[in-house]
């Protein structure tokens, strides 16, 4: 059992339920029920069939502790008030051995989305410059700083 957070229109959790195959069971959520339904649709159309859709704040995550084997969260966490919260909810959720996939921006200086499109807006004053730790996509771009959140959380970090 997989459960994907904050899973947008859901690709990336696509991709997990066709590796896992029939044996398996990916659990697509997001807080925003538009979100949900696109993923639904989406889902619907690729034919994926070893999937449920749930909307669900992944601060309060509405499932069992040690229910699900992996949780999955792209681009998720970094934009969430409280991802400690979400940390400590993700493991509390995950069984014993389970693991955590997640991604999230590093520094603006090495986003060109950030800096070919929203860099001249702040060099103009139309937007806020991005404030390490504070509300922005860069919450978690400081390297130390997630993995303090992750060690919290009790989350055990491996790169591969
Ligand atoms: C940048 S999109 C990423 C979507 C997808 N994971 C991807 O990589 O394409 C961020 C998503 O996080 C969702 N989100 C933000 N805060 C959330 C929360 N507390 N719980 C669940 N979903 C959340 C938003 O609704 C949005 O769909």
């Amino acid at each position: 059992m997989v459960l994907e957070l904050a899973a947008g229109a859901g690709d990336t959790g696509f991709e997990v339920a066709a590796i896992v195959g029939e044996a398996g069971h990916l659990t697509s959520t997001d807080f925003s029920p538009a979100m949900v339904e696109v993923a639904r649709r989406r889902g619907a159309e690729l034919g994926v069939r070893n999937l449920e859709h749930r909307v669900m704040d992944a601060e309060r995550i509405e499932l069992e502790n040690d229910s699900v084997d992996g949780v999955l969260c792209r681009y998720g966490y970094m934009l969430m008030p409280d991802p400690a919260r979400a940390l400590r909810e993700t493991r509390r959720v995950l069984r014993p051995g389970g693991r955590l996939a997640l991604a999230v921006w590093g520094a603006p200086e090495r986003n060109p989305f950030f800096a070919v499109i929203a860099m001249p807006l702040v060099q103009r004053g139309h937007l806020p410059p991005p404030e390490a730790g504070g509300r922005s996509p860069f919450s978690m771009a400081n390297e130390g700083r997630t993995q303090a959140l992750l060690a919290d959380a009790r989350l055990q970090r491996r790169r591969y």
